[in-house]
């Protein structure tokens, strides 16, 4: 029996997938993956599935109810074709932001993708920076959570000579915030966040940036204002530049020119959502796939 591990790329993000496919020196998958005329999603696995280890690379930014179902649709058809384990490899998991019933009616759909995977056969998940750490619990199937702070706490060094300070830019990022600061040996400053709108945030920032150069970090950016008032915020109370880094680079609607025309200085992202704008000077992305092909061999067995 064929005992190497097969690797599907959902249609979200294949360019990350062949990557990771790359870096395990195997070949993606086959498959067939397509829609039905009244748009409901079709697919037909073309590899013997039976007693292997299957990996599903999809993630969920964009279009993330499409690419949640589709993912859930290749998990079955692997599930039917006996495979020995399927796990996820989600390297952005959507819908994590609704964690907690905050107001009444509404629901915690953090909890519901977790039982929506768990339904759908899949036995074990890879992901990278949750929304919140405790998201994990709401799994009952291993959970391999992946942190991408090393890697872009050794890309700013490689930016920045002179000191500088990091800030969180809202009090949810205080505790990525202190690990950062922790691991560049740095203060941490904190703004206190209010959201008027989706597109739209004000704050105070509690501490002194005057003088520094400024280092926000946050797990994602989806409109851009968090990071654009914040880094008008800085600028005002006279810090130097203001870079800033973000796992999940969501751009939603006219996210990139906010940012474009904002105080930021530059932008460090990883590729755990697929670009879909132009290369930007401000903006620099690094890759995942060497932490996601090392968390898949380390899950073999
Ligand atoms: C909030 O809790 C998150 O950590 C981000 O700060 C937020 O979701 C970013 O959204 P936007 O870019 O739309 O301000």
């Amino acid at each position: 029996m064929n005992k190497r591990p097969l690797l599907f790329a959902g249609s979200s993000h294949v360019k990350l997938a062949q990557s990771v496919a790359r870096a395990l020196h195997i070949s993606l998958g086959q498959m067939f993956l397509s829609q039905f005329p009244d748009g409901e999603t079709h697919v037909q696995i073309l590899e013997e599935v039976r007693g292997r280890d299957v990996f599903i690379l999809q993630s969920m930014a964009g279009s993330p109810n499409h690419y949640l179902f589709e993912l859930l649709i290749i998990a079955d058809a692997v599930k039917r074709g006996s495979a020995r384990s399927i796990t996820a490899v989600i390297p952005y998991l959507g819908y994590c932001r609704q964690d907690r019933k905050d107001k009444p009616g509404v629901p915690i759909t953090a909890k519901l993708v977790a039982d929506v995977l768990s339904a759908a056969g899949i036995t074990h998940l890879i992901t990278c920076d949750l929304h919140a750490d405790q998201v994990e619990g709401f799994f009952t199937i291993t959970v391999d959570h992946l942190h991408c702070r090393n890697l872009l706490c050794e890309t700013l060094k490689t930016m920045v000579k002179e000191p500088y300070i990091v800030v969180a830019p809202d009090i949810g990022s205080i505790k990525i915030g202190e690990k950062i600061a922790k691991l560049l040996n740095t203060e941490l400053v904190v703004i206190k966040k209010e959201r008027l709108s989706d597109c739209e945030v004000r704050g105070v920032l509690i501490g002194d940036v005057r003088g520094l150069n400024v280092f926000m970090i946050d797990d994602l950016c989806s409109t851009g204002a968090t990071l654009v008032a914040a880094a008008s915020l800085c600028k005002q109370e006279g810090c130097k530049k203001v870079l800033a880094a973000v796992t999940h680079g969501l751009f939603a609607q006219d996210a990139i020119q906010r940012i474009e025309s904002s105080k930021l200085d530059s932008l460090l992202i990883t590729d755990t959502v697929a670009a879909e704008y132009a290369p930007s000077l401000s903006i620099q992305s690094i890759s995942v796939a060497p932490l996601l092909a090392a968390a898949i061999s380390r899950s073999l067995p």
